[in-house]
C-alpha cells in the first residue's frame, strides 16, 4: 500500500480558557492520498479551520494539539520542533486562505514575494526564480504575467490576489495544499474558476489537497472524498458520489439536503432544527443526539465510533449493530 500524503490519527485539540480546558478537535482521524482531494464540510464552529490548523502547526496557545498523530508522507510532524516545521510548512505544505490579504504582504511587488518563497526553498538563481514565478502565475492564469509579477497586491481583483496566493502556495512544490473557505470571499463568478484552478493543480502535479468549503455545490464537483464534521469529530466520511448522494449519518442527510437543485432554483440550506452545542456544553454519547430524530437510548450514553459502511466510514450507533454482524 502506498503512504498516503496526509495522515491524522485521533487528533484532538484543546483550548485552554480561564474556566476549562474546551476540547475543540475530538478523536479525528482521516487519510489524503497522492493526488486525492478530500472535501471538509459542517457547520460553523464544527471544527473545520482548527483541523487545518492543527495539521499546519499553526494552533497557537492557549490552543494546543493534546492527542493524536499527523503524518506527512510518512513522516510525523505534530512533534517538530517551531523552526523545522516551520520549513515543512513553507515547502512541503502550501495554505490558501479565505482572505488573499492574509498571505500577500501589501508592500512587495507579488513577484519578489514568490520569488523570495521560491529561493527559501530550492537553489534556483534569482533570474530562474524570477522565470519560475512568471511560469507560475501564468499557470494559476494571471493575464500578461511578465508585466503583472511586478505589480502590488492592491492592484489585483480579490480573484486575481487569490490566483497569486495560489501560485505563492503552490511555488514550493508542496505535497499538501489546505485551502480553508479559499473562494468564500470572492464573487460568485470567480469561485468556480478558483476552484477549478485548485483540483487541476490536485491533478497535475499530485498533490494532495485538503478543501474546506460551506459549499455543497463545490464538494460535489471538485472533491474525490468528503469529510462531514460535527462537533469536533467525523460523523461520516467516504468516497464524494457515496457520500452526496446516499449520505448516512443523521446530520450528513441534514446537510446534504443543502446541494443547491441542478436547475439552481433552491439554494438555501435546508435547516436542521436546534444548533450545534458549545464545546462547553456537548453532551455525552453522540454530540448529535439532541437534534437528531433516530437518537434511542445508546446515543446519549455511549460515544459512537466510525464504522465502515462500504467505501463510507459513519460514527452512529445507528449503524454500529449492522457493522458488527456483518463483520462476524
Ligand atoms: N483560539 C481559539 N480559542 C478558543 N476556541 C477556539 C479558538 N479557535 C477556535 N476555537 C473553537 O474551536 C471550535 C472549532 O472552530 P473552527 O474555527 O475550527 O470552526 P469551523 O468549522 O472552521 O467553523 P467556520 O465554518 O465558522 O469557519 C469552535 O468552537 C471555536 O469557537
Ligand atoms: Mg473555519
Amino acid at each position: 500500500m502506498t503512504v498516503p500524503v496526509l495522515s491524522v490519527r485521533d487528533l484532538k485539540v484543546e483550548f485552554a480558557t480561564r474556566r476549562a480546558t474546551l476540547r475543540a478537535i475530538d478523536g479525528v482521524s482521516f487519510d489524503i492520498a497522492k493526488g486525492e482531494v478530500l472535501g471538509v464540510v459542517g457547520e460553523s464552529g464544527a471544527g473545520k479551520s482548527v483541523t487545518g490548523l492543527a495539521v499546519i502547526g499553526l494552533i497557537d496557545p492557549p490552543g494546543r494539539i493534546s492527542g493524536g498523530e499527523i503524518h506527512l508522507s510518512g513522516m510525523r510532524i505534530d512533534h517538530l520542533p517551531p523552526e523545522e516545521l516551520r520549513r515543512v510548512r513553507g515547502k512541503r505544505i502550501g495554505m490558501i486562505f479565505q482572505d488573499p490579504l492574509t498571505s500577500l504582504n501589501p508592500l512587495y511587488r507579488i513577484g519578489d514575494q514568490i520569488v523570495e518563497t521560491i529561493r527559501t526553498h530550492t537553489n534556483l538563481s534569482e533570474s530562474a526564480a524570477r522565470k519560475r514565478a512568471i511560469d507560475l502565475l501564468a499557470e494559476v492564469g494571471i493575464p500578461a504575467p511578465d508585466k503583472r509579477v511586478d505589480g502590488y497586491p492592491h492592484e489585483f481583483s480579490g480573484g486575481m490576489r487569490q490566483r497569486v496566493v495560489i501560485a505563492l502556495a503552490i511555488c514550493a512544490e508542496p505535497e499538501l495544499i489546505i485551502a480553508d473557505e479559499p473562494t468564500t470571499a470572492l464573487d460568485v463568478s470567480v469561485q468556480a474558476q478558483i476552484i477549478t484552478l485548485i483540483k487541476r493543480l490536485g491533478r497535475d502535479h499530485g498533490t494532495a489537497v485538503m478543501l474546506v468549503t460551506h459549499d455543497m455545490g463545490v464538494i460535489a464537483e471538485t472533491c474525490d472524498r468528503v469529510a462531514v464534521m460535527y462537533s469536533g469529530r467525523i460523523a461520516e466520511i467516504g468516497p464524494v458520489q457515496d457520500v452526496v448522494r446516499n449520505p448516512l449519518h443523521p446530520y450528513a442527510k441534514g446537510l446534504m439536503g443543502a446541494i443547491p437543485t441542478l436547475a439552481g432554483e433552491d439554494k438555501r440550506l435546508v435547516q436542521i432544527p436546534g444548533s450545534m452545542p458549545r464545546l462547553s456544553a456537548i453532551p455525552p454519547g453522540c454530540p448529535f443526539n439532541p437534534r437528531c430524530a433516530f437518537a434511542f437510548d445508546r446515543c446519549r450514553i455511549e460515544r459512537p465510533e466510525p464504522t465502515r459502511q462500504g467505501a463510507q466510514a459513519v460514527a452512529c450507533h445507528l449503524y454500529d449493530h449492522a457493522a458488527k454482524e456483518s463483520a462476524a
